[in-house]
């Protein structure tokens, strides 16, 4: 293929960068690692439990329990709420693999249903009702991309079943139910703070939000080996002892120390990443080769979109990727293999292709553009120059 002028001058303009906004909240940062320095307790100390109380504050949530990534949480969320061997938790085909994985690694299975064809990517309350069996405990929707699922069908139904109602909610902080932040909503839900996230540490951390004290209180034990904290032993004296087989899931005081920073301009990040996502859906709406730009969909009640990832769908869209790539623009395709057909769940009976068509729709036209506040408009202007291009023709 000739290379184009493009090509050859233009930056690269990555899927995720983050060096400008770090840069300036530096001094921030260090203030608060200064203090972890100075304290010398780098795991679950005292940055991590103000940490823990800023999410709080900030989602309204009764207790936020800080630990290792937004997988663990998942596992321990679900260990908390009771969830375990012999039963089934229903989540979605279409979502990131730990929310399957996590069912299945708390002892439970999950069982799949579709997403709706509302362009929310949800969980469908029709879909969902199909699959419910006398085993099922627990109702997990995911909140992808910028909005909530449709809480509303989702808790009646939960309701009328006596199921439990869980919430990936590891993409939605700063999504709002009428006011409720994701994940509390129903008995509890996740945060992550993986890098990329609207809200992202320096490496892996996560959190569990509940207004449920029993599950918090679990929560805390599961997170630490499970250990009751320091009790009398009769036999031993006193030691840590450990009612259940938890595990060591304890965030680092520095990944705190860069959240809390953060944190601080949070809100700020989230108003300028609506306004790129405007800015995108402006020239791509309607423009060749774009089959859908990211709908809001209405609910009864305010919802607050939140555009933790920018998704459109496209024709063609690995070759697509491949031309972006080509002129040095990253994107993500989130998430190309749907859950029931991932190789680990595929030897279900039922499991085929077709089983979900718009969980599969999804995954084969859904492409994640370049979206984080330190984008340029130039730069958003340059990656849609560069669909229109592959569409016309011009390489
Ligand atoms: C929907 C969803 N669930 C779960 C996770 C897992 O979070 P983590 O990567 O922090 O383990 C993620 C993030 O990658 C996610 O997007």
């Amino acid at each position: 293929m000739a290379s184009t002028a493009m090509e050859n001058s233009a930056e690269p303009i990555p899927f995720f960068d983050q060096a400008e906004s770090f840069a300036s909240l530096w001094p921030l940062i260090a203030r608060h690692t200064d203090d972890v320095f100075d304290r010398g307790k780098f795991s679950h100390g005292r940055k991590v439990a103000e940490l823990e109380r800023a999410i709080a504050e900030y989602t309204g949530a009764a207790h936020a329990v800080a630990v290792n990534s937004g997988t663990d949480a998942l596992v321990i969320l679900l260990r908390a709420a009771g969830i375990g061997p012999g039963d089934e938790v229903i989540v979605p085909a279409f979502s990131f693999f730990a929310t399957a994985s996590s069912v299945s690694m708390a002892g439970a299975t999950p069982v799949f249903a579709d997403i709706t064809p509302d362009g929310d990517y949800g969980l469908d309350a029709a879909s969902v009702e199909a699959v419910i069996t006398e085993r099922t405990r627990a109702v997990m929707p995911v909140h992808l991309f910028s909005q909530l699922a449709d809480l509303g069908a989702l808790s009646e139904l939960s309701t009328r079943h006596g199921l439990l109602l869980l919430e990936d909610s590891a993409e939605a902080i700063g999504m709002r139910w009428d006011g409720t932040h994701a994940g509390l909503i129903g008995a509890g839900g996740v945060l992550s703070f993986f890098p990329t996230k609207t809200l992202g540490a320096l490496g892996d951390a996560g959190m569990v939000l509940t207004q449920d004290d029993a599950i918090a209180e679990q929560a805390a034990v599961l997170r630490h080996h499970g250990r009751m904290g320091r009790t009398i032993d009769h036999i031993a004296g006193i030691s840590n002892l450990s009612g259940v087989s938890g595990t060591n899931s304890k965030m680092d005081d520095v990944q705190a120390a860069v959240l809390l920073a953060k944190l601080s301009r949070l809100d700020v990040d989230i108003a300028r990443r609506r306004v790129l996502a405007e800015a995108y859906t402006e020239r791509l709406r309607g423009a060749d080769g774009v089959l859908a730009v990211p709908r809001v969909v209405e609910r009864a009640v305010p919802t607050d979109p939140v555009y933790y990832v920018y998704l459109v769908e496209v024709e063609r869209r690995d070759e697509l990727v491949a031309h972006l790539a080509a002129r040095g623009i990253g994107t993500e395709t989130y998430y190309p293999r749907p859950l029931h057909l991932q190789p680990c769940y595929a030897d279900h009976p039922q499991h085929r292709p077709g089983l979900f068509p718009h969980a599969e729709a999804a995954c084969e036209r859904t492409l994640a553009l370049p979206l984080y506040p330190d984008l340029t408009e130039e730069r958003l202007a340059t990656v849609c120059s560069a669909i229109s291009d592959f569409y016309a023709g011009r390489r």
